[in-house]
């Protein structure tokens, strides 16, 4: 009997050795596989939007050094000449809207000129507003349309209009989510990011027959301008709402979630960008890209893991770190 037990031990720790040298080799094979990059790196074009500030000035500037065909997207004139002055000749400038059509196709057709019969290697679709977010009943209609029209609906019609280019280069496509496109947060925004995610993932699968391939960016905070003014604005949701769902929610409310806003998003917001642009730059140069890239160890270590746990348990760990309105029974 006591030998029966003791084969028995021996095989449970048999099979933890084999499962971890398993585990080890898979992780071996991992980090192989996503050294390698493609070549000719230098005649590839990539067009990325959202180029003024943030991951999308940072990303042009890092791809621009490393030699790559770099068509930046700016909002504006301004940081359309200030970009283009501080990069490469190599890099062009361009002014895009994604949330108007006109100048979506105005776009494309510049790319169109600028890469000729070399077609479109990369696109990355990074432009992306935070504002207006607050709870949903402090919310309108036009306030979610005017998120879902740049980080969704903007997202989309750039694609649409670049894939006809992206066919003769089978190249990359690059979305930009977030963690709130895993784990809903503020209402406003995660459907904007949930919806990028959804897209995502249906355009990898149809667009895999032609070789192109498609991953999705879920960074946590990281100090960007879409966090300046993150109080101001949410203040000012507070200010247009309703008086009888202010009654509900309360000033206390206000002030609680300004100041959890303040010392969990902003003031704990990953201040290395490059955590997320170099995700982005694995994604356009390596010859196996990830479908999901998470950055920021908040995101690692709690937003994801969370998101896979039953629905009770994530609501249970998010309500615990809300505060409750005035009137919560
Ligand atoms: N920072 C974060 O914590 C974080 C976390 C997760 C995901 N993200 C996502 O990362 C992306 C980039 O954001 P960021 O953090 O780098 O913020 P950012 O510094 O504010 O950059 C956003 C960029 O998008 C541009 N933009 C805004 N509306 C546009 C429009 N209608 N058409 C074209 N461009 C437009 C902005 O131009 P202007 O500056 O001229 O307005 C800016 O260049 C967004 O999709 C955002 O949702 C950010």
């Amino acid at each position: 009997m006591k030998l029966h037990e003791f084969n028995a031990r021996d095989y449970i720790s048999d099979m933890w050795i084999y499962l971890a040298a398993l585990l080890g080799l898979y992780f071996l094979r991992r980090w192989y596989r996503e050294r390698q990059t493609m070549e000719k790196l230098t005649e590839k074009y990539v067009f990325i939007t959202g180029c003024d500030c943030g991951f999308g000035h940072q990303l042009a500037r890092q791809l621009d050094a490393r030699g790559l065909q770099v068509l930046a997207a700016c909002l504006t004139y301004k940081g359309a000449e200030e970009l283009a002055k501080i990069s490469s000749e190599r890099l062009k400038t361009t002014v895009l809207d994604v949330t108007s059509t006109e100048s979506v196709k105005a776009a494309m057709k510049w790319v169109e000129g600028c890469v000729g019969n070399k077609g479109l290697w990369g696109l990355v679709n990074n432009a992306g507003i935070a504002h207006p977010s607050g709870p949903i009943e402090w919310l309108t209609k036009d306030d979610f349309a005017k998120l879902i029209n740049v980080n969704l609906l903007g997202t989309i019609d750039v694609t649409l209009h670049m894939l006809p280019l992206m066919r003769k280069a089978r190249g990359r496509v690059v979305n930009m989510s977030s963690i709130n496109g895993r784990l809903a947060g503020s209402g406003s925004y995660s459907i904007t990011k949930f919806g990028v995610e959804a897209f995502s993932d249906s355009l990898r699968r149809e667009l895999s027959p032609f070789g192109i391939k498609v991953s999705i960016i879920e960074p946590s905070a990281f100090t960007t301008s879409i966090l300046n003014n993150v109080e101001v604005n949410f203040r000012k949701t507070w200010d247009r709402a309703p008086s009888d769902i202010k009654e509900v929610y309360g000033q206390q409310y206000l002030e609680s979630c300004c100041t959890l806003i303040n010392q969990v998003y902003v003031k704990k917001a990953n201040t290395n960008l490059y955590l997320v642009t170099d995700c982005m730059e694995h994604a356009l140069t390596s010859q196996y890209p990830r479908t999901r890239y998470s950055a920021g160890w908040d995101a690692k270590l709690f937003h994801i893991p969370l998101s896979y746990m039953p629905t009770f348990a994530a609501d249970y760990v998010i309500t615990c770190f809300s505060p409750k309105p005035a009137q919560a029974v």
